[in-house]
């Protein structure tokens, strides 16, 4: 596996294996577990050769502890792409990302403007601008996301378009601890009281999808905040049933189209978020 620190670095390692069939990539702000693996491993199923970006962005942290506090474990990182099958890992510094200040705004309507978009101001500008410019470094043919992200992803297909992209996106279930919590970089981080209490986030939605044959849409969401607020260690910020394209609130369980609930929850000074599907 070749590590490239920059940007030159990286297009050569890149453009001299490109000759060889399909470039797939993965980005990551490290802190690697077995969520990211699943990405790596399908990618490397799909593809000849295989990039993973390492990068801590600071233009989507709406929060300045929370970006300081991201967990950074390179070593254990590169011991896990090693063994994942990649074959080129781009660990830049800030500077050879944002040789200049990105100014670029973006504006992804309606998409963007709840749920995430609505409680992390900026988060998915900062999003678009790293993913566009990896994508313009790598010039991948395929990039692989985590559904444990769900509207990120409309985000990054939503940017595809703006920018005439040809990258496809594939999107990837989530990964779960084996009792239900979605696996997280931001794990680490809870005290252990808080995270054998995590679970209960991934426990109710699933509970949720039967109550459907007989709760309505607003009774299944007041329910889901009700049950997880009742724990005093956690606190939802919030909990939407949303259309899986237009990440829009829905009203009746008889909405066309694929049909998401989206979560994020404050456990302690950690945010989670987590989603599941109910139909
Ligand atoms: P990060 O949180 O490191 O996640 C990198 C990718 O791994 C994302 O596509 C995310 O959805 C996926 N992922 C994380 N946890 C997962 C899980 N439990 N199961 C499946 N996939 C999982 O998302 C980001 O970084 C950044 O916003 C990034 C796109 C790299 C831009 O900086």
């Amino acid at each position: 596996m070749e590590i490239c620190r920059t940007v030159a670095r990286l297009k050569d390692a890149v453009a001299s294996r490109r000759g060889m069939g399909t470039v797939g990539f993965v980005p990551t702000m490290g802190a690697l577990h077995a969520g990211h693996a699943s990405l790596v491993e399908r990618c490397r199923a799909e593809n000849v050769t295989v990039v993973v970006s390492v990068f801590v962005n600071p233009t989507q942290f709406n929060d300045k502890n929370d970006l300081k506090n991201y967990p950074r474990t390179e070593e254990a990182d590169i011991a896990l792409l090693e063994s994942a099958g990649c074959d080129i890992v781009f660990i830049p510094s800030v500077d050879e990302v944002y040789p200049e200040p990105d100014t670029r705004q973006f504006d992804f309507g309606a998409i963007g403007a709840v749920m995430e978009g609505a409680h992390r101001p900026g988060h998915f500008n900062g999003v678009a601008q790293v993913v566009s410019r990896l994508f313009s470094f790598v010039e991948p043919d395929k990039a692989y996301f985590g559904e444990k992200d769900f509207q990120q992803i409309a985000i990054i297909k939503s940017m595809c378009r703006q920018i005439s992209s040809p990258v496809e996106i594939v999107e990837c279930p989530i990964k779960r601890e084996k009792d239900g919590l979605a696996m997280s970089s931001r794990n680490t981080l809870l005290d252990a009281e808080r995270r054998e209490a995590a679970p209960v986030i991934h426990m109710t939605l699933a509970a949720s999808v039967a109550r459907r044959e007989w709760a309505d849409v607003e009774e299944t969401k007041k329910w889901v905040k009700e049950q997880i607020d009742s724990n005093e260690l956690m606190k939802v910020e919030y909990y939407d049933i949303v259309d899986a394209v237009t990440m829009q609130s829905i009203d009746s369980w008889d909405h066309d189209g694929a049909v998401y609930g989206c979560i994020a929850v404050q456990v302690g000074s950690v945010r989670l978020i987590d989603n599941i599907r109910y139909k």
